[in-house]
């Protein structure tokens, strides 16, 4: 089978397309980003990902896989897989045509007779108006759904141990996607594309819920004095029905807001329980800055931010609240200093001199390399990271 992922050097079309190809299918990951592109094709995975270079070197050295910035490519293939990013708008919105978008520009390069699996997150209606799409333009083209569901950072091992579903109409789109899929897992299930649509978005949401409802409760614990960390331990101890308690946290990154914002818009700004869980998330960083300064002279101190990224583990910065606690913290503080040993921003700085410099720290990202280090000055872990061992 030959795959064309477009989108294929972004953080989840590359680990698909790599794991695609180490498991037998001839996959080239089409991408407009040449930067991306060439560092691929000499090797190098450009974000963290767990075991991502020895992958990408296997399924190189096999000849299996290739990035490219032609789209002419594309008519080489039996299936395309469309995984660009589908952020909201700069009005918050989503915007149900970026995917249309894309896809007509890649037009001349698409033929009858290829299957065409939709792997972004989109608002709901999106593949049913791509089903529309390929049979106005007259391509006998069968279209699934097939979310992607990884956790950043965990695409390898989870591409392969998560069930991958199927949203379609079709059984001939149902057989090639399971086709497809089958080099992953076996482990597939079918769906309507509007349940799969939703599938996606209901977990993502769900997951931002959770969030919120652990953030309030630290909110609640630290106002009244208690420490949350000991009461979600008691919580959770030996206790199945708490077992999915989260601990505290910046809840961010490029996904789980978005989406809940995707799940606002489609109800008409009706998601009350999305809407509250957004406000919670979103402010998490003032209320660690108000509670901060009723106990320390913010005025006088150098604050030090460990961790930029969203979250533990990784270096990418997209949507970290972390940033946000840094803006709000230079109105406050004599001065603010910010590191992360993984993301590239020169507006970091190195982390020894951060510890060197610091009159308060907070836990921004929960890097586990964090867990090893002492610290003389004060810190506000949300996170409840240096509790953990
Ligand atoms: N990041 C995650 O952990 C994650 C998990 C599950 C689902 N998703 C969803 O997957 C989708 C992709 O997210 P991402 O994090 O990989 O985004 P990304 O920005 O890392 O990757 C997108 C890639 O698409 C490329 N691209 C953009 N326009 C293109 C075009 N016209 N032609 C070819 N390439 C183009 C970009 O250069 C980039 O490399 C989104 O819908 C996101 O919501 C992301």
């Amino acid at each position: 089978m030959r795959v064309g992922v477009v989108g294929g050097c972004g953080h989840v079309g590359l680990p698909l397309g790599i794991a695609l190809a180490n498991a037998g299918a001839e996959t080239v990951a089409i991408d407009t980003n040449q930067s991306s592109v060439d560092s691929v094709n000499a090797g190098q995975i450009p974000f963290m990902e767990r075991d991502g270079a020895s992958h990408l070197a296997k399924a190189l050295s096999s000849r299996k896989f290739r990035a490219t910035t032609d789209p002419a490519v594309l008519k080489e293939c039996d299936a395309v897989v469309l995984v660009i990013g589908t952020p909201v708008d700069e009005h918050s919105n989503p915007d149900p045509d970026a995917v249309i978008r894309v896809l007509s520009s890649f037009e001349p390069h698409l033929r009858s007779g290829q299957l065409l699996v939709l792997r972004s997150t989109v608002f709901p209606g999106v593949t049913s108006r791509i089903e529309k799409w390929v049979a106005e333009h007259e391509l006998a083209i069968e279209v699934s759904f097939c979310p992607e569901r990884i956790a950043e950072g965990h695409a390898f091992e989870e591409l392969t141990s998560l069930p991958q579903l199927i949203g379609t109409r079709s059984d001939a789109a149902w057989e090639r996607s399971r086709e497809l899929f089958s080099l992953l897992t076996s482990n597939t299930v079918r769906l309507l594309p509007e349940e799969a649509e939703l599938v996606k978005l209901f977990t993502n949401s769900w997951r931002y819920l959770k969030f919120a409802a652990a953030n309030q409760f630290y909110m609640m614990a630290n106002d009244l004095g208690v420490d949350f960390d000991r009461v979600h331990a008691a919580m959770t101890k030996d206790y199945p029905r708490a077992a999915d308690v989260p601990r505290a946290g910046l809840a961010a990154g490029p996904c789980l807001l978005k989406d809940t914002m995707q799940l606002d818009s489609l109800t008409g700004g009706s998601f009350l329980l999305g809407q509250s869980a957004m406000k919670v998330n979103e402010s998490m960083p003032d209320y660690l800055v108000r509670a901060a300064r009723q106990t320390f002279p913010l005025s006088e101190m150098t604050v030090g931010i460990l961790g930029m990224a969203f979250k533990a583990d990784i270096d990418d910065p997209r949507d970290s609240l972390s940033y946000k606690l840094r803006k709000l913290l230079r109105f406050e503080a004599k001065n603010v200093l910010a590191s992360d040993p993984y993301v590239e921003d020169s507006r970091l700085i190195d982390q020894a001199e951060l510890l060197r410099e610091s009159d308060l720290i907070f836990i921004g990202a929960p890097h586990t390399a964090y867990r090893e280090l002492t610290f003389v000055q004060p810190v506000i872990d949300i996170w409840g990271l240096l509790h953990v061992k």
